[in-house]
């Protein structure tokens, strides 16, 4: 998804810009670019990589505005890579997220000549004319974002006016406080290496920064947003050794839950303390969970539901957010609304949990990012704590997510008085087991990687398992097609008859899930179904009779519902080393981005 920079201050900003729009690679781009503000202003701009910028060695302007471009309106061109200018390239923008009225402001602005097909182009032209009308650069802009409808992060600076200024509506942005200077990101990773002294702008947020520093307007009075403390090293967000940044967050799983459940057990007493505090009777009498969220945050969400409706005992759907509708006779104040996002920003399910929110409903959103628009907009969060995830494909997050989401079955369960301390303390036991659990699937990647390497070649592949096998099946055949690009679906072992079966040959390898938690004994059934067709089985199996039957085994420890989770880690290393069998850009797969923010 698309990524804005910013830096003015006492240092050269083109060095500083550069690294920053590098840093925010992961995020996923097609097009580049760098507007430098010194006596005028040079646009650099480009489609394709940042390597490919066509920038001078040294430039002496000490502001700067950057943006990598993931394409919404208008192909990937150079034309329209940002930044934006007015006609005289007076005004330089960049833009995330979509201008919806951009065709009736274009109409308006007849007057104008246009270059691009973006719907950011209104912009610099908006504030060219508030200018050209004695307006300063900051309320050009508190004049312009008010003419647009839809949702944006935007950076303008404008020749002869210091520094740039900032506005945000529903996409993010953070400014970060330096010693030589400020800065702003739509993610802290931009700038880390010079500051970890950040602010969170809040939505309708105007700031200006300068080379005296920075100001913060909301609805045209000046305010201010709380410095706070980013506790990620830069380091974190490097690849450390490893080949990809996925394979690192693979490995880094013990160590994320780790961080997920510190502090938060009680094994004794059976008791979390999550710092959630909904009321004693409104948990009572909550007839309703509704989980909202996408892909992989839909597959934990799936896992959880099933842990939800047994220790806690209440309904719990899971809906896909683009398609959530509060509706069907449901009582709002008696319905939980849980987003589950990793990135917080997931246009999708923003949406749903706003559409939850109007309706009355009470919503609690599970991230990872402190600070994000879901942490901000939810009546309530916790944090999954994973630490920063750069691979596009989600493997710790999905981890931590599953984790956090079991201590709030816990939870759930203790307040509404349906869950005994002996259960729950098992539970929770568990739950300190699983670094470790995981570390013992991570001890065998070496197997993977040799099964991975028979596999490659296949046709396809179809992933099956029951109650939480199900959700983790989904989960592992998503990753294998989203960084392998070979075809594979994740079944309810039982729905494979019911019509895919006829798609199941030799060529077809069957990946089962057969541990606790996922019916294991009837999903051998549906193991024997594929092996009369003559798929090769490869199980995922805490059973010690099932050798027979499979193929490959691949063997969990025992850890109660928390198997599924640990299988899940065999099934990212199989997925991992299948791509990297084929040589695919693993971090960065073909079409995807890490953070969805367009619905
Ligand atoms: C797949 C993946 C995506 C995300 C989805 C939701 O590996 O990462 O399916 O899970 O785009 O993103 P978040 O969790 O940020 O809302």
């Amino acid at each position: 998804m698309c990524g804005i920079i910013g830096y003015v201050g006492n240092d050269h900003a083109l060095p500083i810009v550069a690294t920053g729009l590098k840093n925010l690679e992961y995020r996923g781009y097609d097009s580049v670019g760098i507007a430098l503000n010194e006596n005028g202003i040079d646009v650099f701009k480009k489609s394709g990589e940042i390597d490919d910028l066509d920038v001078p060695e040294t430039h002496p302007s000490n502001c700067g505005i950057g943006h990598t471009r993931w394409s919404t309106h208008g192909k990937p061109t150079d034309v329209n890579a940002h930044p934006h200018t007015d006609e005289d390239g007076e005004v330089a923008v960049v833009h995330n997220g979509i201008i919806d009225n951009y065709e009736a402001l274009r109409a308006e602005l007849d007057s104008h000549t246009f270059t691009s097909e973006t719907d950011t182009e209104v912009v610099p032209h908006l504030v060219e004319e508030y200018l050209a009308d004695d307006h300063d650069l900051r309320s050009a802009v508190e004049a312009t974002i008010a003419r647009l409808d839809g949702s944006f992060a935007i950076a303008v600076t404008a020749s002869g006016h210091d520094g740039f200024v900032v506005a945000r509506r529903d996409s993010p942005l953070v400014v970060g406080h330096g010693d030589d200077g400020a800065f702003v990101a739509s993610d802290v990773t931009a700038f880390l290496e010079h500051t970890r002294d950040v602010s969170y702008l809040e939505d309708g947020d105007v700031a200006h920064l300068t080379t005296d520093g920075v100001s913060v307007f909301h609805d045209g009075e000046g305010t201010d947003r709380a410095v706070q403390t980013v506790e990620w090293e830069a380091e974190a967000a490097e690849k450390g050794g490893y080949d990809h940044y996925m394979l690192k967050e693979i490995h880094e799983q013990p160590q994320a839950l780790r961080q997920t459940l510190s502090g938060r057990l009680d094994t004794v007493t059976g008791d979390v303390d999550l710092e959630l505090d909904l009321p004693e009777q409104y948990l009572s009498s909550l007839q309703e969970i509704q989980i909202v969220a996408c892909g992989t945050s839909n597959h934990a969400g799936r896992y959880a539901a099933r842990l939800f409706e047994q220790f806690a005992d209440v309904r719990t759907t899971v809906e896909t957010a683009s398609e959530y509708e509060f509706s069907g006779g449901r009582d709002p104040w008696r319905t939980l609304v849980v987003a589950v996002t990793q990135s917080g920003e997931t246009a999708d399910t923003l949406s749903a949990m706003r559409r939850a929110a109007s309706a009355g409903a009470r919503t609690l959103a599970i991230t990872n990012m402190v600070g994000s628009t879901a942490a901000r907009d939810a009546d309530h969060v916790v944090y999954i704590r994973a630490g920063p995830e750069i691979g596009v494909a989600a493997t710790k997050t999905f981890a931590a997510q599953v984790a956090t989401l079991t201590m709030v079955s816990v939870y759930l369960g203790r307040q509404r008085g349906t869950l005994s301390g002996d259960r729950a303390s098992s539970l929770l036991s568990n739950l300190r087991e699983l670094p470790g659990a995981v570390q013992q699937v991570l001890d065998d990647e070496e197997r993977t990687r040799d099964v991975a390497a028979e596999f490659v070649d296949s046709d396809a592949f179809f992933f099956i398992g029951r109650k939480l096998g199900w959700p983790v099946s989904l989960e592992g055949a998503l990753k294998l097609k989203e960084i392998s690009y070979i075809h594979a679906e994740g079944f309810a072992a039982g729905e494979l008859k019911h019509g895919t079966l006829a798609l199941v040959t030799d060529q077809t390898p069957v990946v089962a899930v057969l541990t606790d938690g996922a019916a294991p004994r009837k999903s051998l059934n549906n193991v024997k179904e594929v092996e009369s067709r003559d798929a090769p089985v490869v199980g995922v199996s805490s059973l010690d009779d099932t050798t027979k039957y499979l193929d490959v085994e691949f063997t969990v420890p025992e850890l109660g519902v928390l198997e599924p989770l640990v299988a899940n880690v065999y099934l990212q290393l199989f997925a991992y080393h299948i791509a990297d069998e084929l040589g695919r850009p693993i971090d960065k797969p073909r079409n995807l981005a890490k953070s969805v923010t367009v619905e």
